[in-house]
């Protein structure tokens, strides 16, 4: 203690001395060196807040149930474009830089809300000048697992390369060429160093800017829900039955987890199956007898795929209210409701959701059972991904 304030004084002392040394100096003559060029480093750190050396990206230790084949196989990472920590970086700064719009008012992040599971807490979004999104917003957690590769609700992106490109160019949503956006921003001199870190040299393209945005999006994985809590207290492999309690789970949760995964009750992992809670490719869940978007039929012009979309990830679906490709249901309670009692027969209604004589099967779910299925659901809440400083807005 003694010795401490010893050292206080004397550390006081030399504050003391190097004041008086900096009055002298400030009296005195001498020109000012003129001040040194702004260093690259400088154009990021002045608008930009990252750290020394980047956040990991691309080697997350994810846990074993979700390191397996099954679920490697669903990863739609092309060879051409694995994340990197520099890339994902890069595409962090893009994601959330509203230079991107025309009129520098509206940045993906406007539309993809971390706080909201990276959607929009509204039916439509709104664009750069005013205008609304034709769908609601989806979420791009765990957009990385999806076999069948393709993006938007109707999936009418072929790869999440393509699709990055597509809301910078979307007359309602930024409203930018691909040219001007090039051009706007090597005039941000930020951008010159980063593209350096990402790509190996400053040379900004287009193409750089939608392979580093899909770095981005592919890297936010969900994985620390209290689901996962529970999922890492049984083996990995083979799956536990669904009637399996997980030990953090209250009763009804584990309830609800029963019935998501039963057949004959929920039935819902025959279509939102495995740890991602994904399908393979595109389904028509019911939503109406008669056609009023004609989804992927209209991008394959066959009206055999009229009304089916995309099975987005159910994992945080508690935060990315409202729900269905038209943002349709506000609540989870009335999602559960249309599985329960309204799925509509419409002549392309998915297989999963018929009885063998053809009808649409309603689950018919008790009270209770619909209550549990709703309590459920909310344990895919990864509350850490909300917060994630990786995922997070890097200007100051
Ligand atoms: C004005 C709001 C808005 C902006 C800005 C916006 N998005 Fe979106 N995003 C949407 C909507 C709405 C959809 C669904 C559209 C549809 O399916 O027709 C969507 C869908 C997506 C999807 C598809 C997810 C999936 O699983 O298929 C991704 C990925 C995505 N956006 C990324 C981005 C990126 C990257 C940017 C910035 C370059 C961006 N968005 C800008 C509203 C927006
Ligand atoms: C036939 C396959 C299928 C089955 C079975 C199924 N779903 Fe879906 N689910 C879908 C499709 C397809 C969508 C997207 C539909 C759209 O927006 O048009 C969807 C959307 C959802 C959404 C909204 C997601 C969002 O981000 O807006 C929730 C929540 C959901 N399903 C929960 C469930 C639950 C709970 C069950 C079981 C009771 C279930 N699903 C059974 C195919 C299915």
């Amino acid at each position: 203690m003694l010795a401490n304030r010893h050292k206080l004084f004397f550390a006081a002392g030399i504050a003391g001395i190097a004041l008086l040394v900096a009055c002298n100096k400030e009296n005195s003559t001498v020109t000012p060196t003129p001040a040194p060029t702004p260093t690259p480093i400088d154009a990021v750190s002045a608008v930009l807040n990252l750290p020394a050396t980047p956040f990991n990206y691309a080697n997350v230790v994810l846990p074993g149930y979700l390191a397996g084949p099954n679920i490697i196989g669903q990863i739609n990472t092309p060879g051409t474009n694995q994340v990197t920590d520099n890339g994902a970086t890069l595409g962090r700064v893009l994601f959330y830089d509203k230079n991107l719009s025309l009129n520098n008012t509206i940045s993906c992040a406007s539309c993809h809300k971390q706080a909201s599971g990276f959607s929009d807490p509204v039916v439509k979004s709104t664009g750069f000048n005013g205008g609304l999104t034709g769908r609601n917003s989806m979420t791009i957690i765990d957009a990385a697992y999806y076999p069948n590769g393709r993006f938007f609700w109707d999936q009418r992106a072929s790869t999440l390369e393509e699709q990055t490109l597509m809301p910078i160019q979307d007359l309602v949503e930024m409203g930018m060429t691909l040219p001007a956006l090039e051009t706007k921003l090597k005039a941000l001199a930020y951008y010159p160093i980063l593209f350096q870190r990402a790509f190996g040299d400053s040379t900004i393209t287009s193409n750089r800017i939608s392979l580093a945005l899909s770095q981005f999006v592919r890297s936010v994985i969900s994985y620390r829900s209290k689901y996962d809590s529970g999922r890492a207290a049984l083996p990995n492999a083979p799956a536990p039955p669904p009637n399996a309690p997980y030990p953090n789970f209250t009763a009804q949760e584990n309830r609800g987890k029963e019935v998501f995964l039963t057949p004959n009750l929920g039935g819902c992992a025959a279509c939102h199956g495995s740890e991602t809670f994904t399908a393979p490719q595109e389904k028509n869940n019911g939503l109406d007898a008669v056609t009023t978007d004609r989804g992927f039929g209209a991008v394959t012009n066959n009206v055999n795929m009229d009304g089916e979309f995309k099975v987005t990830t159910l994992r945080n679906v508690e935060l990315t209210a409202p729900y269905m490709h038209d943002g349709r249901f506000a609540t989870l309670e009335q999602v559960v409701e249309h599985y329960s009692s309204g799925v509509r027969n419409h002549p392309n209604l998915s297989p999963q959701l018929r009885l063998p004589n053809g009808l649409p099967r309603q689950a018919n779910l008790s009270a209770a059972d619909k209550a549990a299925l709703v309590a459920f659901l909310k344990t895919l809440t990864d509350r850490t991904i909300a917060t994630d400083v990786r995922y997070s807005n890097p200007f100051k």
